[in-house]
């Protein structure tokens, strides 16, 4: 449904961010995105929908040639793909109602979208989507008054109202505690279940994308070097993708779920290593 063909990026910096990419992602699939800082995740989603432009390659969604599209095409191309940011992007005076209809026509045309009056059914699935995230009670509230795992929750339902056919999410839970990830992972997941939407999730929490994920991508250095199912992930895999660490289970004190923190689990410790 998503197919990435060869796909590479030099800035033009001369920093070249991603080499030869090549990633085919079946309709419904969940696919986390690892690898270390600086690895060019970012820039692959990104190149995706051409927030960045790609130097070289091709990247398709259905028919669609995505690198091929002019301004117009591309606007409405965009709307088949749900953006998810790390720092939420809502904006912050407007209330949540307000936000998630921004998305409405699409994340590059806010203003517009700010300025317009929405269709009756348009608001009636964006309470819809408000209640499906857990956020009924606040649809009044204004964004700035909510918690970081409420207004990741806004995003989520703006990025649906589009009604997209795959999400593009960039470290969705950087800035959240990790209960508060595991809740927002899991939402993300139940709704692609539930819409039979694709995602592509950078993550830097192993264990996370391990959990919540069906299939697993490990960049380095530009380069895909893992891709596989979240098992196949062992620590000969991390090691290759995120260089030599000491998996030492002992210091390792990040999370709050105690059942999990019993266990010395080597994928946990490669998720604290991918934080650092
Ligand atoms: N706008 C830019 N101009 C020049 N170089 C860039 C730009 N954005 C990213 N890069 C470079 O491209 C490479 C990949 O960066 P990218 O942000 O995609 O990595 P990432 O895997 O998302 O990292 P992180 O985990 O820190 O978010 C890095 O070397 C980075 O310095
Ligand atoms: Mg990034």
């Amino acid at each position: 449904m998503l197919s990435i063909q060869s796909l590479s990026k030099r800035y033009n910096t001369g920093d070249r961010a991603l080499t030869n990419v090549n990633i085919q992602i079946p309709k419904g699939q969940v696919v986390a995105l690892i690898g270390p800082s600086g690895a060019g995740k970012s820039t692959l989603i990104r190149c995706v929908n051409r927030l960045v432009e790609p130097t070289e390659g091709q990247v398709f969604l259905g028919d669609t040639q995505l690198t091929q599209l002019n301004t117009r095409q591309l606007r409405a191309a965009r709307r088949r793909m749900g953006m998810i940011f790390q720092d939420y992007a809502l904006i912050d005076r407007l209330s949540v109602m307000e936000n998630v209809l921004s998305g409405y026509l699409g994340y590059t045309g806010f203003w517009r979208s700010f300025l317009r009056r929405y269709p009756q059914d348009v608001i009636a699935e964006a309470f819809r989507l408000l209640e499906r995230v857990g956020l009924e009670s606040f649809i009044d509230k204004r964004a700035d008054a909510l918690s970081g795992g409420q207004r990741q929750r806004v995003g989520i339902a703006r990025a649906l109202l589009q009604n997209p056919q795959i999400l593009l999410v960039d470290e969705p839970t950087a800035s959240l505690d990790p209960k508060t990830s595991r809740q927002i992972m899991r939402l993300i997941r139940e709704l692609c279940a539930e819409r039979e939407l694709s995602a592509i999730i950078n993550i830097h929490d192993v264990h996370l994308a391990q959990q919540f994920a069906d299939r697993i991508i490990g960049l380095k250095a530009g380069e895909v070097v893992f891709d596989g199912e979240p098992e196949a992930l062992d620590t000969d895999m991390l090691t290759l993708i995120y260089g030599e660490e000491d998996w030492n289970p002992q210091t390792d004190t990040e999370d709050d779920d105690s059942v999990q923190t019993q266990t010395p689990d080597p994928i946990r410790m490669g998720a604290k290593v991918a934080m650092v």
